[in-house]
């Protein structure tokens, strides 16, 4: 499936963005261990969490829906999961992976994960390495991919672990492993990665305990069931908000987002190239901090992005990018070499698609160089990466022609319906087989 995007027009209204995909999973995770029925809602209906939400069907968790974002969780306990009757199918989903492989690590019974081919080439050693050292037993296939197969039975023992990257996923797989082991285990991160485990598993009555970069618990854990209401993706509000940024005349409301400090990076960046954007109706709901963000069309600049923000926007570079490219001036973007080993090489695949567009970008080893200026008409490939195919997308709106991007089946991971939305807000969009 291909998305045509017409050139031009510009951003308006209030719309309400999926689920937050990071929230999704973990709710479906700590609600099928916990003890009692745990109501989700905002839940994220895209393939990556359906994907979590039917691995624990297939290890007999009873779960509900999703309808319109609700779905109900009668948690098995702890103890209570059931060896699967065939390898869990995790599809795109490097979360669904990475952190099942900590839970599953302290389970009684063997079960194998297995990916779709972008998902079977991501490294899984950054997991099965401190998994190893605490005791589990966890192979890949060659040179550290999927599949994983994970031998149950194993006697967890706490760990003090050093993150070697600034990676949610590692730590969340980590802690999740703690949950079943003896002992205390704790994490220290290099630098500060979204926090979503830590703060969920508060809420299901597990306790973390966080002291600077290192957060511990004890095992082994118990949750108690908690209802869960899942705001907005801010990775999904970022396409809005460079698409508002930079198409003049225009001006948007990002309803009820999560604004976990933790992922606010985006929100930095884009205002330190000169974005307008402002929080407004501020709250909190079950532990994770909400507003609308309304965004106005400004002229940016390019600037050298703080490299203490690329951990908080690691999922926003797609669209970063794409707003680079319509700054004044030149962005520098540094220490973001983990965009290599995401759905794609975002690196690579966003620096060809930009010179694709005439736009003089350059691939370094963990960055890009972009001279900001005028974007044209092409063809790009998205390289089954849905973060790719909304990037460009938006950049249409400031395209002297149309935009074509290939390969956009996946953007259904984490934003269904992205072209209705996306229509209806003011892009010319549409699907084509
Ligand atoms: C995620 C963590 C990030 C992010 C991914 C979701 C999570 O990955 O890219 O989309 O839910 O923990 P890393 O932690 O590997 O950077």
């Amino acid at each position: 499936m291909k998305f045509i995007v017409n050139k031009g027009g510009k951003l308006s209204g209030n719309i309400r963005v999926p689920g937050d995909k990071s929230i999704s999973h973990r709710s479906i995770m700590f609600g099928s261990i916990a003890v009692g029925t745990s109501h989700i809602s905002g839940f994220l209906e895209g393939e990556d969490s359906l994907n979590t939400l039917r691995a624990f069907q297939a290890m007999g968790v009873s779960i509900e829906g999703p309808e319109n974002g609700r779905v109900v969780i009668h948690g098995v306990g702890m103890r209570g999961l059931k060896k699967p009757a065939q390898a869990l199918e995790l599809g795109n989903s490097g979360t669904s992976m990475r952190l099942l492989s900590g839970l599953l690590s302290g389970q009684a019974f063997d079960v194998e994960l297995t990916g779709d081919a972008s998902l079977s080439k991501r490294p899984m050693q950054r997991v099965t390495r401190p998994l190893a050292s605490m005791g589990a037993q966890v192979s890949t296939a060659e040179g550290g991919r999927p599949p994983l197969k994970i031998s149950g039975g194993s006697n967890i023992q706490g760990i003090d672990y050093d993150l070697p990257m600034a990676s949610a996923q590692v730590k969340s797989c980590v802690l999740l492993a703690g949950l079943y082991a003896n002992g205390r285990t704790c994490v220290t991160e290099p630098a500060p990665t979204r926090d979503h485990t830590e703060r969920m598993l508060n809420a299901f009555g597990c306790a973390v305990e966080k002291s600077g970069a290192t957060a511990c618990i004890h095992g082994p854990a118990s949750l108690q069931a908690c209802d869960i209401d899942v705001p907005a993706d801010i990775s999904s509000a970022a396409f809005f908000m460079v698409g508002a940024s930079i198409a003049p005349g225009s001006e948007i409301t990002l309803e009820h987002v999560g604004i976990n400090p933790t992922r606010t990076g985006v929100i930095d960046i884009l205002r330190l190239m000169g974005a307008d954007i402002e929080l407004i109706n501020q709250a909190e709901v079950g532990g994770e901090p909400v507003a609308d963000i309304k965004v106005r069309s400004s002229q940016l600049k390019g600037i050298h992005i703080p490299e203490h923000l690329v951990p908080l926007a690691i999922d926003e570079f797609p669209v970063i990018f794409v707003a680079a490219a319509c700054a004044q001036g030149e962005t520098i973007v540094t220490g973001a070499e983990e965009l290599r080993v995401k759905e794609s090489d975002r690196i690579q695949v966003m620096a060809d698609g930009l010179q694709a567009l005439g736009v003089n970008a350059r691939a370094t080893a963990d960055g890009m160089i972009i001279q900001g200026g005028t974007i044209n008409a092409g063809n790009v490939h998205s390289h089954d990466d849905h973060r790719i195919a909304m990037a460009f997308s938006m950049a249409a709106l400031r395209a002297s022609g149309a935009i074509t991007i290939d390969d956009c089946e996946n953007v259904n991971t984490s934003f269904p319906d992205f072209v209705g939305l996306a229509s209806a807000a003011g892009l010319s969009i549409r699907s084509d087989a």
